[in-house]
């Protein structure tokens, strides 16, 4: 690759040429133009690692923490080494452009891409996805931020229109990507699929234009989410550069008539085309070939960076009695569905095949000193667990074959396979699956393996597919989901639900299980309005069915006399997943009345929850330990353990509030799309601000968060310098010192907090906001000074529909500083006169 003279291009470059630029090559690459050496540039998620180019099948890579996790971390230094890692895994991927962070703000607990933004609160989420994009970009690898904007829920995400007010969509929805660029340009963003009062975002002129470009002096690569370019003059005016992922539905031979009859200005076109090869100089010093092979890294250090992160996004929520650390001498009960599992990331396209996994049973395993003993309690699948790991293939190979034919089995023994692959995990997203031999959408996989079963009893089978799907044991069919299918949330929200099926088998003996895929085009599921994602997916499941009440009443009874008692519980990628909003907050049937009879029988059990999102917590004031753990990437099951045993001193605090039941939250009468529209009725009272403004006391508020030492925080200084009349650029800073001292016997970090609370003036405000925040780490009796810069226009203002401009309203504000426990220092400073500004 060699560097472009931009202008120079745009003078060579035909019409065919720059409409061809415009559009994505294929699900993951930009388009080439070889006889100007402008080269193709590889794209891939995302927020949780990076991927590659391959969904199915592909190289394994490194799953960091989900982002309400890293959001738990309110550690900006420690974001940027994660932004750091994630170049690194990219360039091993041979990955020019990252598609992440998402700093989508979570409106509901119930948005199935919560886990993977970083906050409720703008300024936390801006801050750290700014910090994140500096790291990645230190490396040379483009960052995306996305989806721009609005993109809070996954119910008819593309047909939904977002009806904000222009004050919510500035102070809330906008603030994080405001914030974020203003501590880092980020190569490129990402349109968000929904339209924002009546239109789509990614043809909103308004938006990507008048705001982005304009307002903020943005001058990067705007792309569509995948499939959401809706129109081809209207996006290309607006200001949408390129239309992923391709080949192109709107650009092509439309874009060029659109342009020929100058419905599109050719000025229009060339400016989209100069963001785009602009983009390609930008990453040129990356010294990616085309189609460079993926590797992958797995080094000790990133594992133990990896490891870092997890430990220290863990939000120790409730502590009585010192209940933890646990005694490494002790012997430890281990209960519940996450324990034996590895939670590791949410679903959909931020999920990936990672390196390794740690589950929390292993993660305590192996610190403990005593004995460790595991008891189920409940299961907590919604969809059966996977059968192909149980699964040997006829030379005796853990998992299944996978034979690819173009004919479906009716066409009898003599079908040619065109490919065949070995598989462990029964599960696959074939959006991005490629085999020149196969000659339309529509193919037919036969996936083959043989069970044997351990015990004797009623096995339940299920099917999942996007297209067709039939699974015969000993040549009987147990399940048939080929006809009359229901719409599921599997795989975006594409799938259908999974059927079942049910057989007797006896242990010991070896079972033949045939799973017949067809394709999507198989399927006579009606999928309007669901994004279609190439050729379909599979997955298939099986296990013995058990009573639960036996499962409980085990769990209960070895709880009652046990040393140590640690319960996992929560949820997985099945139930928090892309194109699919959860119904309710509750945990998974049966695991809030597992953790009820198991705090009842043991006191001290320590309850552990993994989620990307808040759930309910009928028993919290039962228990006395209570610790959020999220979705914790690779090292997952480590960080946990890291800190139940307190070689981590825990010192996150919640990203997001932790509501007593999902009809407290202020998004509760309004979520989902109704009549292709959600009311973001709470207006600017999201998360805390609500909590806060209704005085409705959540189980576990916003900032929250324990540590095994304690902190004290005295001495409190506010100096702002004059104000100017006319504001500059970087505004006027307000800093505020404060000394932090650790109280406790610990080492341990803190976080500091800065809140405003503005003057009361016939505007109704939130309570009071967050503004600046830092972390420091203390030694047991030392004291630091931590210093904490806000800026004032910022800090002070809020929206003014009325002037269409931000407003630093004169008057006497007070700031607020506030870290672990209750104790608040307060302080004040005076705007003097009344201002109106724009810009980032
Ligand atoms: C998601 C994007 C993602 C893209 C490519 C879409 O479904 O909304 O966040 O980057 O797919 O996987």
């Amino acid at each position: 690759m060699a560097r472009i003279d931009v202008e120079k291009a745009i003078e060579e470059l035909t019409l065919g040429e720059k409409v061809a630029l415009t559009a994505g090559r294929d699900f993951w690459h930009t388009a080439p133009i070889p006889r100007l050496h402008i080269p193709s540039l590889r794209m891939s998620d995302g927020p949780n690692g990076v991927r590659g180019t391959r969904f199915f099948n592909g190289i394994p890579a490194a799953c960091f923490p989900c982002a309400t996790a890293l959001g738990a971390t309110w550690d900006t230094e420690l974001l940027s080494q994660v932004g750091e890692l994630m170049g690194e895994e990219a360039i091993a991927k041979g990955t020019h452009i990252v598609l992440g962070p998402t700093i989508n703000i979570q409106r509901s607990p119930l948005g199935g891409r919560g886990f993977e933004s970083f906050s409720e609160d703008g300024v936390l989420s801006g801050t750290l996805a700014g910090h994140f994009c500096k790291g990645m970009q230190a490396k040379g690898v483009a960052a995306t931020l996305k989806h721009f904007v609005c993109n809070d829920q996954e119910h008819e995400r593309m047909a939904v229109s977002s009806i904000v007010t222009e004050r919510a969509l500035r102070e809330i929805y906008l603030l994080p990507f405001q914030l974020a660029l203003r501590i880092c340009r980020s190569a490129c963003i990402m349109t968000a699929y929904n339209k924002i009062n009546g239109t789509h975002v990614s043809e909103n002129e308004a938006i990507i234009d008048d705001i982005l470009r304009k307002e903020w002096g943005w001058a990067g690569v705007v792309m569509s989410d995948w499939f959401g370019t809706y129109s081809t003059s209207d996006a290309i005016n607006a200001g949408l550069d390129i239309e992923m992922p391709g080949k192109t539905r709107w650009r092509g031979e439309a874009l060029a008539h659109a342009v020929s009859s100058n419905k599109v200005a050719q000025f229009k076109l060339d400016e989209r085309v100069r963001n785009i090869l602009n983009l390609v100089n930008w990453v040129e010093p990356l010294g990616i070939p085309e189609g460079a092979p993926e590797k992958a890294l797995n080094r000790p250090q990133d594992q133990a960076l990896m490891r870092r992160t997890a430990a220290e996004s863990v939000v120790l929520l409730k502590n009585e009695n010192n209940v933890l650390p646990l005694k490494k001498d002790g012997s430890v009960l281990a209960i519940g569905p996450n324990a034996r599992i590895t939670s590791y990331c949410g679903g959909g396209s931020a999920s990936l095949a990672p390196y390794y996994t740690v589950t929390p049973l292993d993660g305590v395993s192996a610190k403990s000193k005593g004995d460790v003993k595991f008891t189920q309690g409940v299961y907590s699948h919604k969809e059966l667990p996977l059968l192909g790991p149980l699964m040997k293939t006829a030379d005796g190979k853990t998992g299944f074959t996978f034979k690819v034919y173009n004919e479906p089995p009716s066409a009898g023994p003599d079908r040619g396979i065109v490919d065949e692959l070995h598989l462990v995990g029964s599960t696959g997203f074939l959006m991005d699956y490629v085999n020149p031999k196969i000659k339309s959408m529509t193919f037919y996989v036969d996936m083959e393996g043989f069970f044997t079963p351990e015990e004797d009893g009623l096995y339940d089978f299920g099917v999942t597919v996007v297209g067709t799907g039939r699974l015969l044991v000993d040549g009987e069919v147990v399940v048939d989901n080929t006809k009359n299918q229901k719409q599921g949330s599997a795989f975006f929200g594409t799938a259908t639900v999974e059927e079942r099926g049910v057989k007797e088998l006896k242990a010991g003996q070896t079972y033949r299980v045939l799973f017949e895929f067809g394709s999507a085009p198989t399927s006579d599921l009606d999928t309007r309005g669901i994004v279609a994602f190439g050729p379909g997916g599979f997955r298939f499941g099986g296990s013995r069915r058990v009573g639960q009440e036996e499962l409980i009443a085990t769990a209960v009874e070895r709880a009652s006399a046990a040393e140590q008692v640690v319960i996992f519980a929560g949820l997985t990628s099945e139930w928090e997943t892309e194109g699919y909003d959860r119904d309710h907050m509750d945990l998974p049937p049966g695991s809030d009345e597992l953790i009820s009879r198991v705090l009842a029988a043991n006191r001290n059990a320590v309850v552990v929850i993994q989620s990307g999102t808040p759930v309910t917590m009928p028993w919290a004031k039962d228990a006395r330990a209570v610790v959020q753990a999220w979705f914790g990437g690779n090292e997952c099951g480590n960080g946990i353990a890291d800190v139940l045993y307190g070689d981590v001193n825990p010192s996150a605090k919640l990203p997001i509030t932790f509501p007593r039941r999902l009809q407290d939250n202020p998004s509760y009468i309004n979520f989902r799309s109704e009549r292709g529209r959600v009311l973001y009725g709470e207006d600017i009272y999201v998360g805390y601000r609500f909590f806060e403004k209704s005085d409705v006391a959540p189980v576990f508020p916003f900032g929250h968060g324990l540590s095994y030492t304690s902190f004290s925080r005295s001495n409190l200084r506010i100096s702002t310098v004059p104000e100017r009349s006319k504001y500059s650029e970087a505004g006027e800073p307000i800093t505020t010192e404060v000394t932090v001292t650790n109280t406790g016997s610990m080492a341990g970090a803190e976080i500091v907090q800065l809140w405003i609370i503005p003057p009361s003036t016939d505007v109704n405000r939130p309570v009071r906001e967050l503004k600046a925040f830092q972390k420091v780490f203390l030694q047991p009796g030392e004291s630091k000074t931590v210093q904490l810069v806000a800026e004032k226009k910022l800090a002070t203002s809020w929206w003014d529909e009325e002037r269409e401009q931000w407003i630093s309203e004169k008057g006497r504000y007070h700031v607020l500083v506030t870290g672990t426990g209750a104790e608040e220092l307060r302080g004040e400073f005076e705007v003097g006169k009344t201002r109106f500004w724009l810009g980032l």
